[in-house]
């Protein structure tokens, strides 16, 4: 069942939104080579508790940390550890908070140094496609023409992979709310959007094809050929002419550009 949102909530979604992007801001303020990724997911639980906030995916269906820190050929889910980030490393950074019972759920990637022509390509194709998809969040317009944006930019035109296995979802009291937003599909299908709906819109694409494994620890999940994926999110609300975006990634850009450690030049 689709929960469509009063104007009040979908404020009150806005708040645990930028809560979300705040957190991604601060970790594009410190990443670096030779930081840990569990170092950067404490850094985010600190960050959400100081502002009266739950980390969401702690403890969801058991997940054991506070944010999902996917590097190189991890597409989501993968672990906060103690390895240590390196020059040329795609890293994929995913933030769950709930705020005063409201969900915020968005995801943001980023390049320490140089990733590479092929890697920097992917990158900036995914983050497009992602506002390819936002465009068609309109009143009028049907599930499958926002599938559809995301994979015609990504798979058709510059032949990366779309991840099947995985898609973004409905938010609000829950994490996960109907509908499944796929990140392929066929224009004109699907439920009809409406007003009020809020989707966290999330592509997943990979470099190379679009086959996925899940690791021994039943959360990881790789690319089959462990070329990089890449994964950006925002949450979005449904409305007649413009999609309103809940999040906002100009806190981030900021934050990216002016970090000497990382690659912003898309
Ligand atoms: N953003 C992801 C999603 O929408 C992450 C949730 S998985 C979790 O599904 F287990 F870490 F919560
Ligand atoms: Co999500």
């Amino acid at each position: 069942m689709i929960h469509y949102k009063t104007n009040e909530e979908v404020e009150l979604m806005r708040v645990s939104a930028l809560l979300v992007s705040a957190s991604l801001t601060e970790i594009a303020k410190i990443l670096k080579p030779g930081i840990t990724t569990l170092s950067l997911d404490i850094v985010i639980g600190e960050f959400i508790r100081d502002h009266q906030g739950i980390p969401s995916f702690l403890n969801y269906n058991g997940y054991p940390f506070n944010s999902c820190i996917s590097v190189n050929e991890v597409v989501v889910h993968g672990f906060p550890n103690g390895t240590e980030l390196k020059e040329g490393d795609v890293v994929s950074v995913d933030v769950g908070i709930i705020k005063d019972g409201w969900h915020g759920d968005h995801a943001y990637t980023f390049s320490i140094g140089d990733p590479g022509k092929e890697n920097i390509q992917l990158i900036k194709v995914t983050k497009e496609s992602l506002y390819k998809g936002i465009e068609k969040a309109v009143v009028g317009n049907r599930l499958g023409d926002i599938s559809f944006a995301i994979w015609e930019h990504t798979e058709k035109k510059c032949g990366f992979g779309v991840v099947r296995e995985l898609v973004g979802h409905g938010l609000g009291i829950e994490m996960h709310e109907d509908p499944q937003v796929p990140n392929y599909g066929r224009r004109g299908t699907g439920p009809k959007l409406k007003e009020g709906m809020v989707l966290a819109i999330e592509p997943m694409i990979n470099l190379g094809t679009k086959d996925v494994f899940t690791e021994k620890d039943g959360w990881t999940v790789k690319t089959k050929d462990l070329k990089t994926s890449v994964h950006f999110e925002h949450d979005v609300c449904i409305r007649k002419n413009k999609a309103d975006i809940l999040s906002d990634y100009i806190p981030i850009e900021a934050a990216e550009k002016a970090n000497p450690h990382l690659f912003s030049d898309y």
